[in-house]
C-alpha cells in the first residue's frame, strides 16, 4: 500500500524506541522506502544498526555527516519525504517542533520540510509529562498548522505509572499513515449530520441536569465524515473538547433545542449520526432565579421531572427510503437485547451500542469499544481503538447503506 512512498522516520529519545523498529519495519513491508533519522537520545536506547538493516538504508543521526557530496543531507531528505513519522516523538521533541529549533539532525530536517506532505506525531512519554500543559500547548501549536498526532493510549508506562502516554501500537501508527497518505473523497456529495456532547437541562439560571458526554465520539465521526469529502454539519450540546475544524457547527444547550436544530435540518441529510448523549427527563419548570437553600427538618428539595421529546424516534417517524439513521446507545447491561430493541422502537437503521461499564469504553475516553445492531441483529463489533478508528467503521457502515440506497436500479431510487 506505500509501494514508491519515500517515508522519514523520526524516532527519538524515549523507551518507546524500541517500538519504532516494528514502525520501521511494517512500513518497509508495506513497500515503502524508509528512511530513518535518530536523535542522539534515541541511539541511547536502540542501536542505529537495527534500522539499518530493517530499512537497508544508512541511519543518519549527524547534520554534518553530509555523506553524499551532491546534496544537503538534510534539505535532499525533507524534499523527498512522501510522509513524516515522528514515533516515539519525546516531549523534547514536541517542543522543537512547535517552537522551529535545529540543533540535530532531525529538528533540522523537520524545519526543511514545507508541509505539503503529511507529518504525523505519535508522542510517547510519562503521564505527568505528557499532561503538563506545556506539552498539551506545543501539540496544539502543532495541530492548528496541520500536524497529526497519533495519540498515545492508556495504561502501564514503563516508568511504573499508569497513564495515558504509552505510544500508539506500530499498526495504529502505520493505518494512520496509510489513511493520510489516501485521498479519500469517498463521501462527496453527500451530507452527514452529526450530534455530539451531552445537552444540559437547566434548573435555575446556574444549575442544569447534565451527563459525561464529552462529544470525543460525535466528533470524531464528524472529522471522518469531512475527511472522506462529505458536507458535515454537527449539532453539538456541552462538550470538553473543541470541534473539528471545516464542518459547520451548531451549539445547542437543552434537549428541545437540539431537537429543534435536527429536525429542521434533517430534511437535507442523507446520513445522521446521533452520538449526543442526550437527556431523557428535565425539569418541569425552570426557576428564573436562583433558588435558595432551606435549613431545618424538612430541607430537602425534590425536582420534578418530566420526559424530553425523543429526537432519534422523531427522526425514524420522518425518515425518507433513502435516509440512513444511526443512533448510540450507552449500555450497561444485555447490549444486544436494548440496541436490538431501540433499533426497531425507533426505526433507526443502526444502533451503535457501547458499554460504558467496560474499560476505555464510552464516555470521556479518547478510545471506545462499539459494537453495530440492526433491528435484527448483530452486523459488526468493532474492537477497542481510537475513537476515530471507531467512526471511520461507523461512518463506513452507514455509507455503504446509503450507496445500496442511492445506487441505479436500487428500489429507494
Ligand atoms: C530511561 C529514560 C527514558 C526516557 N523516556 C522518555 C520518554 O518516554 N519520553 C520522553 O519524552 N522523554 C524520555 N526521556 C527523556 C529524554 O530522553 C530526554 O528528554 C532527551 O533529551 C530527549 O532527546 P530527543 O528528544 O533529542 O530524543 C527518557 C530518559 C531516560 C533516561
Amino acid at each position: 500500500m506505500l509501494q514508491g512512498k519515500t517515508i522519514l522516520l523520526g524516532v527519538t529519545g524515549g523507551i518507546a524506541a524500541y517500538k519504532a523498529a516494528a514502525v520501521a519495519s511494517r512500513l518497509t513491508q508495506a513497500g515503502a522506502d524508509v528512511r530513518v533519522v535518530m536523535t542522539a537520545a534515541a541511539a541511547k536506547f536502540v542501536a542505529p544498526l537495527t534500522f539499518q538493516a530493517i530499512t537497508r538504508h544508512r541511519v543518519v543521526l549527524d547534520t554534518f555527516d553530509e555523506e553524499d557530496a551532491s546534496v544537503i543531507s538534510h534539505i535532499d531528505l525533507a524534499d523527498r519525504a512522501d510522509a513524516v513519522v515522528v514515533a516515539p516523538a519525546t516531549a523534547n521533541a514536541v517542543a522543537k517542533l512547535a517552537l522551529g529549533l535545529g540543533d540535530d539532525m532531525l529538528s533540522t530536517t523537520l524545519l526543511a520540510h514545507r508541509g505539503r506532505t503529511p507529518v504525523l506525531v505519535a508522542p510517547a512519554m510519562n503521564v505527568h509529562m505528557y499532561a503538563n500543559p506545556v506539552v498539551q500547548e506545543h501539540m496544539e501549536t502543532l495541530r492548528r498548522r496541520g500536524t497529526t498526532f497519533v495519540e498515545p493510549g492508556e495504561g502501564f508506562l514503563a516508568c511504573g505509572y499508569t497513564g495515558k502516554g504509552r505510544m500508539a501500537e506500530p499498526e495504529e501508527i502505520v493505518n494512520a499513515l496509510i489513511s493520510a497518505l489516501t485521498p479519500r473523497r469517498l463521501m462527496e456529495g453527500v451530507r452527514v449530520l452529526v450530534t455530539a456532547g451531552a445537552t444540559m437541562e437547566r434548573i435555575d439560571p446556574v444549575r442544569f441536569l447534565t451527563n459525561d458526554s464529552s462529544g470525543k465520539m460525535g466528533f470524531a465521526v464528524a472529522e471522518a465524515a469531512r475527511d472522506a469529502g462529505a458536507s458535515v454539519t454537527v449539532v453539538a450540546g456541552r462538550t470538553d473538547v473543541a470541534p473539528p475544524r471545516g464542518v459547520e457547527v451548531v451549539r445547542v444547550e437543552s434537549t428541545q433545542q437540539m431537537y429543534d436544530a435536527v429536525l429542521s435540518r434533517f430534511p437535507e441529510a442523507d446520513i445522521v449520526v446521533k452520538a449526543a448523549a442526550v437527556a431523557d427527563y428535565r425539569p418541569v419548570a425552570v426557576a428564573d432565579r436562583k433558588l435558595k437553600k432551606t435549613e431545618g427538618a424538612d430541607a430537602s428539595l425534590t425536582l420534578a421531572l418530566e420526559r424530553t421529546p425523543d429526537i432519534l424516534k422523531a427522526l425514524g417517524e420522518r425518515k425518507g427510503p433513502r435516509q440512513v439513521l444511526i443512533g448510540f446507545a450507552a449500555e450497561t447491561h444485555e447490549l444486544e437485547k436494548h440496541a436490538m430493541g431501540k433499533a426497531a422502537a425507533k426505526r433507526a437503521d443502526y444502533i451503535v451500542a457501547n458499554d460504558v461499564s467496560r474499560p476505555g469504553v464510552g464516555f470521556g475516553h479518547d478510545t471506545n469499544a462499539v459494537s453495530v445492531y440492526t433491528a435484527d441483529g448483530l452486523v459488526e463489533d468493532v474492537p477497542l481503538q481510537s475513537k476515530r478508528a471507531v467512526a471511520e467503521r461507523i461512518l463506513a457502515i452507514g455509507f455503504e447503506e446509503y450507496r445500496a440506497r442511492t445506487a441505479p436500479g436500487s428500489d429507494e431510487t
